[in-house]
Order: structure tokens, then sequence, then C-alpha cells
């Protein structure tokens, strides 16, 4: 078959990209630091600049941690941003007259100089949701009343205040239980507002910032049963007229228990229920569910490490074979120290679920990713 000039020039270019590639990841990089390496390593934001925005969460901690190899990498690497703790309602709204938007503030700041699409996060959550929304006096519950108020003020308060500078927010977070027979989680939400909590969310989100896009946000949704119960949850808003522009499927695999089928079916579903979907919280622990274990204190295995990059590679190519569907990947935390995963479920246990590892140096994962 005869071959076109630029057929020829990209089969060099990607030859050549190869080669550096592999150079790179052996080591061979003659310049020293992670600094140094942004001059020659790829950006996963070019890589796949015609596909999906790659994203980044972390927390205001980091602009001022003197971590320049994490905010070298967090400014040329990723073009979205999430803010990963400082836009919860008990870091921004702590108390009932009392805005704290100086670390979010400061965030968006450093996405826009590094021109990020900022993703909100979150609004009505189970966790980080101060009692006294909940309350008229301490252990005194409030009226449903006094709570939508509550929220309709926050929503109007916070989105205001960043109108017009985030792309989306993602409205609710995690309602959807864990538990077989339980459709929506148990939470002071559902205490006090009842069932259609999520539809009240969505509408008063929808009032104070029309420009938004809007999210419903949870984990696990590629495991069939709690898939369905947000099937159920979504159809439900569409049938009584909600706006929701999309979903975020978290993400936060677990190296053994990556099932890229059920992804792909996953956005599969949501598309096909003309949501956006966003992979919002990338991460992959070297621990299963459950495991409390602390095996790699001082380091994880390369075996381990090449086999999280090839399930890394494995999930790109579900994102790339469905990226008309996809806007957003994005990955919560900068390198591996930075990751929630080192104390969470377990305090202090080191874990290595992200491209980068703790001296911002890339792993064999970031190679497979930026591969294609
Ligand atoms: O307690 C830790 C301490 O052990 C640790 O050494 C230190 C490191 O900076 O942080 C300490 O405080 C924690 C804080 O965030 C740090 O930023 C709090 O205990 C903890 O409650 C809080 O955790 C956050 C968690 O949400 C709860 O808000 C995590 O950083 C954040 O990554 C996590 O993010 C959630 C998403 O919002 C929703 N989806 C799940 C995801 C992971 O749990």
């Amino acid at each position: 078959m005869k071959q076109t000039k630029r057929n020829v020039l990209a089969q060099w270019v990607r030859a050549l990209s190869g080669v550096m590639l592999t150079l790179l990841a052996a080591g061979c990089s003659t310049q020293s630091g992670a600094e140094a390496q942004q001059d020659v390593l790829p950006n996963l934001r070019d890589v796949y600049a015609h596909d999906f925005r790659v994203g980044v969460a972390f927390s205001h901690g980091l602009l001022d941690s003197g971590d320049a190899a994490a905010l070298a990498l967090a400014g040329t690497q990723f073009n979205a941003f999430t803010p990963e703790n400082d836009m919860k309602w008990a870091n921004i709204h702590p108390k009932e007259n009392a805005y704290n938007y100086g670390p979010a503030d400061a965030l968006m700041l450093f996405a826009e100089q590094h021109h990020m699409s900022v993703t909100g996060h979150t609004l009505v959550w189970h966790q980080e949701s101060p009692n006294w929304i909940f309350e008229d006096a301490p252990g005194v519950p409030a009226s449903r009343e006094t709570v939508l108020l509550r929220l309709r003020e926050h929503m109007r308060t916070v989105m205001g205040h960043y109108r017009g500078r985030i792309h989306g927010w993602d409205v609710v977070n995690e309602a959807i239980s864990t538990k077989k027979d339980e459709w929506l989680r148990d939470s002071p939400w559902l205490k006090a507002l009842g069932e259609d909590y999520v539809e009240q969310a969505f509408r008063l989100a929808r009032e104070a910032d029309p420009g938004a896009e809007l999210y419903y946000n949870d984990y696990n949704l590629e495991q069939p049963v709690k898939r369905e119960k947000a099937v159920r949850l979504i159809k439900r808003l569409q049938d009584r007229g909600v706006h929701i522009d999309g979903i975020g499927l978290q993400g936060h695999f677990t190296l053994k228990s990556v099932d890229t089928a059920e992804v792909a079916k996953t956005i599969e579903t949501f598309a096909a229920m003309g949501l956006r979907v966003n992979i919002s919280e990338l991460d992959m622990s070297l621990y299963g569910y459950g495991d409390r274990d602390n095996r790699y204190p001082d380091g994880a295995p390369a075996e381990l490490l090449a086999e999280q990059a090839d399930q890394y590679a494995a999930l790109f190519q579900v994102f790339l074979t469905h990226h008309d569907k996809l806007d957003r990947i994005t990955f919560w935390g900068v390198h591996d120290g930075l990751s929630y995963a080192n104390y969470m479920p377990v305090k202090d246990r080191p874990d290595y679920p992200l491209l980068f590892d703790r001296a911002g140096k890339p792993k064999p994962a970031f190679y497979a990713v930026v591969k294609r």
C-alpha cells in the first residue's frame, strides 16, 4: 500500500518519541530532578489534547509546601484542576455566618495561571457537612425548610463567589448506598430532607449558577449493583425535568480489581442516558479493599509497579476508545506522596497509586499512559 508523506512522518515521530521514552524510563536522561525533567517529559495534557482534559486534585497546602517538583508537575502536566478539600462545606463555610475563601481562592489563582479548567468539589456530601446545617441547637434537629434554606444560601454564596470561573460542580457526592438492599446512603441530608434531597440539590445549584455544568459524583459505579442504583437515581432526576450535565466516575481503583470491561460498560451506560462522563478521582492503590497490611513501607516492588503500568495502560485504552463521551480524566493527587491513600483507610501506610513517585519522578505507569 502506498504511504503518504504524512504517514511516514507520523511513523518517524512515533518511533523517535518511543526511543526518548525508553531512554527516560531507563533513567538515561542526563538531567537530574523532576523539575529539569519537565523540559523533556511528554505532557499528559498535550498527549491527550484531542481526546479529553487530564486533571489533578490537590489542596492549598501544596502551594506553600516547598514541593517544587509537585508544583512543576501540577502546572505543566495537567489542564484541569479539582480542589481536593478546600471547597468542601466544612472548610469553606464552617459556621453559618462565616465563609473561608482564602485557601480555595489561592488554588483558583494557580489553576487559572496554568490554564486549568476547574471543577468545584463538592456541594452536598455526607462527609464534611457541619452539624450546624442540620440543627437548630446542639442535638435539636432543624426543619426541612430550614435545611433547604441553608443549602440554598450556601450554594448561592459559594457558587456565586466563583461564578464564571468554575466549569462545573460536583453537586451531590456519594449519595448511593454501598449496602446491597439500600438505595440511598443513610446520610444527614437524607434524614433532614428525605429521598428527594438529590433533586433539591440539583435544582438549587441550577438556580445559583445557571452557567456551570452540574455533576453527580460517586465511586465504584463500575460495579453492576451500584451502577444500577445510580441509573435509577439519574433517571428519576431526568424524568422530573432536573438539569444534570454529567456524571463523575471517581475511579479509586485497586491494582488487582480493575475490570476494564465494566468500566467501558459504565461509560457507555451513562453516555446513553445523555450525560457527559468524567473520570473524576483516578488512582490505583497497590492494596485491595479491606486490606490493612503495610507491606511496602520502604518502596513498591518493581513487579507491582510494572503491573500497575499495564493496568493504567488498559484503562487509558478504554478511555481513548470512549473519548467522544469523556470530557476529563482527573488524577486524585499529583504524586504518590500526596495521595490520600497514604492515610486512608490506614493511617501512615505508604501507598503508590499515582503516575509520579514521591520525588516527582515518572513511574512506569506514566510512561505506559503517555505511550498511548
Ligand atoms: O488526618 C490526616 C493525617 O493523617 C495526614 O498525615 C495529613 C496529610 O496531609 O492529613 C490529615 O488530615 C486529613 C485531611 O483531609 C488532609 O488533607 C483529614 O484527616 C481528612 O479527613 C481529609 O481527608 C480528605 C477526605 O476526602 C475527607 O474530606 C482527603 O484529603 C481527600 O483526598 C478525600 O477525598 C475524597 C473525595 O473528596 C470524595 N471521594 C473520595 C475521596 C477519597 O476519600
